[in-house]
Protein backbone atom coordinates (compact mmCIF):
# COMPACT_ATOMS: atom_id res chain seq x y z
CA UNK A 1 0.00 0.00 0.00
CA UNK A 2 0.99 3.45 -0.52
CA UNK A 3 2.43 6.03 2.29
CA UNK A 4 -0.98 7.38 3.86
CA UNK A 5 -2.17 9.32 6.49
CA UNK A 6 -3.82 8.26 9.22
CA UNK A 7 -5.94 10.54 11.27
CA UNK A 8 -7.41 9.41 14.56
CA UNK A 9 -9.90 12.36 15.62
CA UNK A 10 -11.31 11.50 18.94
CA UNK A 11 -13.81 14.26 19.12
CA UNK A 12 -15.54 14.86 22.78
CA UNK A 13 -13.69 11.85 24.13
CA UNK A 14 -11.51 10.44 26.82
CA UNK A 15 -10.00 11.18 30.22
CA UNK A 16 -6.41 11.54 31.22
CA UNK A 17 -6.10 7.68 32.43
CA UNK A 18 -7.92 6.52 28.98
CA UNK A 19 -5.33 8.58 27.32
CA UNK A 20 -2.41 6.82 28.96
CA UNK A 21 -4.11 3.70 28.18
CA UNK A 22 -4.51 4.07 24.73
CA UNK A 23 -0.61 4.67 24.30
CA UNK A 24 0.39 2.09 26.84
CA UNK A 25 -1.21 -0.62 24.78
CA UNK A 26 -0.16 0.07 21.30
CA UNK A 27 3.23 0.49 23.11
CA UNK A 28 2.92 -3.02 24.25
CA UNK A 29 2.02 -4.18 20.72
CA UNK A 30 4.27 -2.26 19.19
CA UNK A 31 6.93 -4.90 18.39
CA UNK A 32 4.26 -7.18 16.01
CA UNK A 33 3.13 -3.48 14.44
CA UNK A 34 4.44 -1.96 11.06
CA UNK A 35 3.89 1.61 10.68
CA UNK A 36 5.50 1.47 7.52
CA UNK A 37 6.54 5.32 6.39
CA UNK A 38 2.38 5.88 7.07
CA UNK A 39 1.83 9.36 8.52
CA UNK A 40 -0.20 8.61 12.10
CA UNK A 41 -2.01 11.52 13.88
CA UNK A 42 -3.78 11.67 16.79
CA UNK A 43 -6.28 14.54 17.65
CA UNK A 44 -7.09 14.25 20.72
CA UNK A 45 -9.35 16.94 22.95
CA UNK A 46 -7.41 19.93 23.37
CA UNK A 47 -6.30 19.44 27.03
CA UNK A 48 -5.16 16.22 26.41
CA UNK A 49 -2.66 17.09 23.96
CA UNK A 50 0.07 17.55 26.46
CA UNK A 51 -0.64 14.39 27.74
CA UNK A 52 -0.59 12.81 24.28
CA UNK A 53 2.59 14.30 24.09
CA UNK A 54 4.45 12.98 26.87
CA UNK A 55 3.46 9.43 25.91
CA UNK A 56 3.93 9.52 22.25
CA UNK A 57 7.78 10.56 23.39
CA UNK A 58 7.97 8.88 26.68
CA UNK A 59 7.38 5.91 24.91
CA UNK A 60 9.06 6.89 21.04
CA UNK A 61 6.15 6.37 18.67
CA UNK A 62 6.21 7.59 15.42
CA UNK A 63 2.70 9.75 15.96
CA UNK A 64 2.28 12.97 15.10
CA UNK A 65 -0.58 15.65 16.99
CA UNK A 66 -3.16 17.00 15.62
CA UNK A 67 -6.00 19.75 17.27
CA UNK A 68 -9.42 19.76 16.60
CA UNK A 69 -9.63 23.46 15.96
CA UNK A 70 -8.01 26.66 16.18
CA UNK A 71 -9.20 29.91 17.10
CA UNK A 72 -9.88 32.32 14.55
CA UNK A 73 -7.95 34.94 16.69
CA UNK A 74 -4.54 35.49 17.61
CA UNK A 75 -3.00 35.01 21.27
CA UNK A 76 -5.43 37.96 22.84
CA UNK A 77 -8.67 38.64 25.16
CA UNK A 78 -10.58 35.99 23.59
CA UNK A 79 -12.13 34.09 26.49
CA UNK A 80 -12.18 30.52 26.02
CA UNK A 81 -10.52 30.39 22.78
CA UNK A 82 -6.97 28.35 21.92
CA UNK A 83 -4.73 30.11 19.64
CA UNK A 84 -2.23 28.39 16.79
CA UNK A 85 0.80 29.58 18.51
CA UNK A 86 -0.14 28.10 21.37
CA UNK A 87 -1.64 24.54 19.53
CA UNK A 88 1.80 24.47 17.88
CA UNK A 89 3.69 23.43 21.10
CA UNK A 90 1.65 20.44 20.92
CA UNK A 91 0.59 19.52 17.41
CA UNK A 92 2.13 20.28 13.92
CA UNK A 93 -1.73 20.08 12.84
CA UNK A 94 -5.24 21.25 13.00
CA UNK A 95 -8.52 20.29 11.94
CA UNK A 96 -10.63 23.58 10.19
CA UNK A 97 -14.15 22.55 9.25
CA UNK A 98 -15.11 19.57 10.73
CA UNK A 99 -18.69 19.06 9.91
CA UNK A 100 -19.43 18.86 13.59
CA UNK A 101 -18.19 22.50 14.18
CA UNK A 102 -20.01 23.81 10.90
CA UNK A 103 -23.19 22.47 12.08
CA UNK A 104 -23.05 22.81 16.22
CA UNK A 105 -20.97 26.17 15.97
CA UNK A 106 -21.95 27.30 13.31
CA UNK A 107 -18.64 28.45 11.59
CA UNK A 108 -19.03 29.44 7.98
CA UNK A 109 -16.69 30.04 5.12
CA UNK A 110 -15.73 33.80 6.61
CA UNK A 111 -14.96 32.17 10.00
CA UNK A 112 -12.94 29.46 8.65
CA UNK A 113 -10.98 31.26 6.34
CA UNK A 114 -9.76 32.94 9.10
CA UNK A 115 -8.91 29.98 11.21
CA UNK A 116 -6.96 28.91 8.30
CA UNK A 117 -4.58 31.60 8.42
CA UNK A 118 -4.26 31.41 11.88
CA UNK A 119 -2.58 28.07 11.30
CA UNK A 120 -0.36 28.57 8.44
CA UNK A 121 0.62 32.09 9.90
CA UNK A 122 1.73 29.88 13.22
CA UNK A 123 2.78 26.41 10.91
CA UNK A 124 0.22 24.56 11.77
CA UNK A 125 -1.15 22.06 8.78
CA UNK A 126 -5.36 23.21 8.65
CA UNK A 127 -6.62 19.70 7.60
CA UNK A 128 -9.56 21.43 5.73
CA UNK A 129 -13.36 19.46 6.11
CA UNK A 130 -15.45 19.86 3.22
CA UNK A 131 -19.08 18.11 2.99
CA UNK A 132 -19.39 18.09 -0.29
CA UNK A 133 -17.87 19.31 -3.71
CA UNK A 134 -19.30 22.64 -3.10
CA UNK A 135 -17.89 23.77 -0.18
CA UNK A 136 -15.19 26.68 -0.91
CA UNK A 137 -11.01 25.45 0.19
CA UNK A 138 -9.68 28.11 1.62
CA UNK A 139 -6.25 29.31 -0.43
CA UNK A 140 -3.10 27.87 1.40
CA UNK A 141 -5.09 24.60 2.29
CA UNK A 142 -2.87 21.33 1.33
CA UNK A 143 -4.72 18.57 2.74
CA UNK A 144 -8.86 18.60 2.35
CA UNK A 145 -10.80 15.63 3.82
CA UNK A 146 -14.17 14.96 2.45
CA UNK A 147 -16.46 13.86 5.10
CA UNK A 148 -20.27 13.74 3.94
CA UNK A 149 -22.07 14.60 6.68
CA UNK A 150 -24.72 11.10 6.45
CA UNK A 151 -21.40 8.92 6.51
CA UNK A 152 -20.08 10.57 9.94
CA UNK A 153 -20.43 8.18 12.95
CA UNK A 154 -23.19 6.47 11.06
CA UNK A 155 -21.60 3.41 10.21
CA UNK A 156 -22.56 3.96 6.51
CA UNK A 157 -19.88 5.50 4.55
CA UNK A 158 -19.99 6.78 1.28
CA UNK A 159 -19.60 4.54 -1.86
CA UNK A 160 -16.63 4.70 -3.42
CA UNK A 161 -17.69 5.88 -6.28
CA UNK A 162 -19.19 9.16 -4.88
CA UNK A 163 -15.69 9.14 -3.50
CA UNK A 164 -14.23 9.40 -6.54
CA UNK A 165 -16.65 11.74 -8.06
CA UNK A 166 -16.29 14.63 -5.05
CA UNK A 167 -12.39 13.99 -5.34
CA UNK A 168 -12.42 14.70 -9.01
CA UNK A 169 -14.00 17.78 -8.48
CA UNK A 170 -12.23 18.95 -5.63
CA UNK A 171 -8.89 18.07 -7.48
CA UNK A 172 -10.06 20.05 -10.33
CA UNK A 173 -10.97 23.03 -8.39
CA UNK A 174 -8.04 23.11 -6.26
CA UNK A 175 -5.24 21.47 -8.19
CA UNK A 176 -2.11 21.38 -5.47
CA UNK A 177 -4.53 19.41 -2.41
CA UNK A 178 -4.27 16.04 -1.20
CA UNK A 179 -7.47 14.57 -0.79
CA UNK A 180 -8.64 12.70 2.49
CA UNK A 181 -11.99 10.78 3.20
CA UNK A 182 -13.94 10.60 6.43
CA UNK A 183 -16.91 8.69 7.62
CA UNK A 184 -17.05 5.34 9.55
CA UNK A 185 -14.02 4.06 8.17
CA UNK A 186 -13.28 0.93 10.20
CA UNK A 187 -10.40 -1.92 10.13
CA UNK A 188 -13.30 -3.67 8.38
CA UNK A 189 -14.01 -1.55 5.56
CA UNK A 190 -10.96 0.27 5.22
CA UNK A 191 -9.52 -2.15 2.09
CA UNK A 192 -12.45 -1.42 0.60
CA UNK A 193 -11.08 2.59 0.35
CA UNK A 194 -7.44 2.17 0.67
CA UNK A 195 -7.39 2.00 -3.90
CA UNK A 196 -9.25 5.06 -4.43
CA UNK A 197 -8.09 7.24 -6.98
CA UNK A 198 -5.84 10.30 -5.32
CA UNK A 199 -6.81 8.86 -1.87
CA UNK A 200 -3.81 9.94 0.63
CA UNK A 201 -5.54 8.97 3.78
CA UNK A 202 -7.90 8.87 6.47
CA UNK A 203 -9.84 10.57 8.99
CA UNK A 204 -11.14 7.70 11.74
CA UNK A 205 -13.66 8.94 14.57
CA UNK A 206 -15.53 6.04 16.56
CA UNK A 207 -12.47 3.25 15.22
CA UNK A 208 -9.76 5.14 16.31
CA UNK A 209 -11.21 5.68 20.07
CA UNK A 210 -9.85 1.97 21.41
CA UNK A 211 -6.45 1.30 20.54
CA UNK A 212 -7.15 -2.24 19.37
CA UNK A 213 -9.86 -1.56 16.76
CA UNK A 214 -7.29 1.60 15.61
CA UNK A 215 -4.32 -1.29 15.33
CA UNK A 216 -5.93 -3.26 13.45
CA UNK A 217 -7.32 -0.80 10.83
CA UNK A 218 -3.51 0.24 10.59
CA UNK A 219 -2.62 -3.39 9.84
CA UNK A 220 -5.61 -3.75 7.26
P1 LIG B 1 -16.51 8.48 12.21
O1 LIG B 1 -16.06 10.01 12.29
O2 LIG B 1 -15.29 7.70 11.75
O3 LIG B 1 -16.91 8.13 13.61
O4 LIG B 1 -17.60 8.39 11.23
C1 LIG B 1 -15.24 10.58 11.30
C2 LIG B 1 -15.05 12.04 11.58
O5 LIG B 1 -16.03 12.72 11.94
O6 LIG B 1 -13.94 12.58 11.46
Amino acid sequence: MEKKIFIANWKSNKSIEESKDFFEEINSKKSELDFGSNTIIISPPFPLLSVCKEQIEKYGLPFELCAQDVSQFPKGAYTGEVNAVLINQFANYAIIGHSERRTYFKEDDGILEKKVLQALENNLIPIYCVQNENQKVPSGVSLVAFEPPTAIGSGKPDDVLDIERVFDILISKNPSIKVLYGGSVNSENISDFVNIKNISGFLIGGASLLADSFLSLLEN
